[in-house]
């Protein structure tokens, strides 16, 4: 063993025996590997309690994270918003005037007061509890989180989040000029699992886009091919289609994503697979929330991030009164999979209550 093997090992075993007193002890007894991170347990244990009243399910706070960070343009990085900057919170009187932010006033309204009273970044802030909200979610992706976002922001411009009455076409040219392909629209979709409209037809608030929408599971992409059939509410609305369930709700963008060439396979490879799912959508997601940053320059505090639950299920299911008959298969290169089909009676899709 040379001198410098056993320096090596000596330094080694310093290392070892130091590594539990490098982590910074936190409020609750919890650690974290930066010092930086502990504040975040604390926001944490604001926001379990208060926003999401006792942790749960959350997908409107985790609207806001994309409401806020698509306003980005790689063809017009200086006039096309900051990315995830919390500008639209800090410029919610200009930005929630947009007609596709509509009625996300009220979720800045209930997150800003915590984001001041700890003093951490708007666009920390509204990340951080996007990920929280999707944490909530049975078989829930866990999210990175990277704090140290600068508060400052202008306010992003118009016409930079796609509306559900948007053609494929525009809806893939905005993204691509956030920088995220034609599958990675998708892979972003499946937050839609967990999701439900409030202002698109605002005599059903709360109607879901799939029949479990507090589960992060795979029937988003099952249930959008199916054969839409009604209408949940008052009729067609801008944005809105046909539904296949009573009480659910068909977003335009949705069925038209899900069956067009350039998408329809990406949709129908999570019919039968959560985890890749969960671990495209966590991927997605990882670029999204620091559009308009240079990572390195972030600090990890992922570690805050709550551990999902399991999913009840990982594959999809036909639903009751539908066979695989009703699904508009849009893949041309692979066969739609065999599913098995819920027994029963056609069953309503109950609102989500309003939290
Ligand atoms: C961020 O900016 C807002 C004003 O837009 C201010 O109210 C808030 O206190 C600032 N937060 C921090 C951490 O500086």
């Amino acid at each position: 063993m040379s001198i410098k093997t056993v320096f090596a090992l000596a330094a080694l075993i310093v290392a070892a025996s130091a590594a539990p007193s490098n982590r910074a002890v936190c409020s609750k007894g919890r650690t974290a590997a930066h010092a930086t991170c502990c504040k975040w347990f604390d926001v944490l244990d604001d926001i379990q309690d208060g926003l999401f009243d006792g942790a749960e399910c959350g997908e409107e706070v985790h609207e806001l994270t994309f409401h806020d960070a698509i306003g980005f343009s790689l063809t017009h990085p200086l006039t096309g918003g900051g990315g995830a900057d919390g500008s639209i919170m800090a410029h919610s009187e200009i930005e929630t005037k947009f007609p596709a932010n509509n009625g996300v006033d009220d979720i800045i309204e209930q997150q800003r007061p915590i984001a001041i009273k700890h003093g951490v970044s708007f666009g920390d802030f509204i990340q951080f509890a996007g990920a929280v909200g999707v944490s909530n979610c049975a078989g829930g992706p866990r999210l990175q989180f990277l704090a140290g976002r600068s508060n400052f922001s202008f306010p992003a411009p118009d016409k930079t989040v796609p509306e559900p009455q948007d053609s494929v076409n525009s809806i893939l040219a905005r993204f691509a000029d956030a920088g995220f392909s034609p599958n990675e629209v998708v892979d972003l979709l499946a937050s839609h699992s967990v999701a439900a409209q409030d202002h698109v037809d605002e005599t059903i608030p709360g109607s879901p886009f799939d029949s479990t929408p507090s589960s992060f599971d795979p029937q988003i992409f099952v249930e959008t091919l199916l054969k839409g059939t009604a209408f949940p509410g008052n009729g067609a609305n801008t944005g809105e289609v046909q539904s296949p369930l009573p009480g659910e709700f068909r977003l335009q963008s949705d069925f038209a994503i899900a069956r067009d060439p350039r998408t329809a396979c990406e949709w129908q490879s999570f019919v039968n697979d959560h985890a890749s799912m969960v671990k495209k959508f966590e991927k997605a997601m990882s670029k999204l929330a620091v559009l308009g940053h240079v990572p390195a320059l972030l600090t990890d505090c992922s570690e805050v991030i709550p551990q999902p639950k399991a999913a009840a299920s990982n594959v999809g299911v036909i639903p009751a009164g539908k066979t695989l008959k009703d699904i508009e298969a849009s893949c041309k290169v692979k066969p739609f999979p065999s599913l098995s089909v819920l027994p029963g009676p056609i069953q309503s899709v109950p609102p989500v209550p309003a939290s």
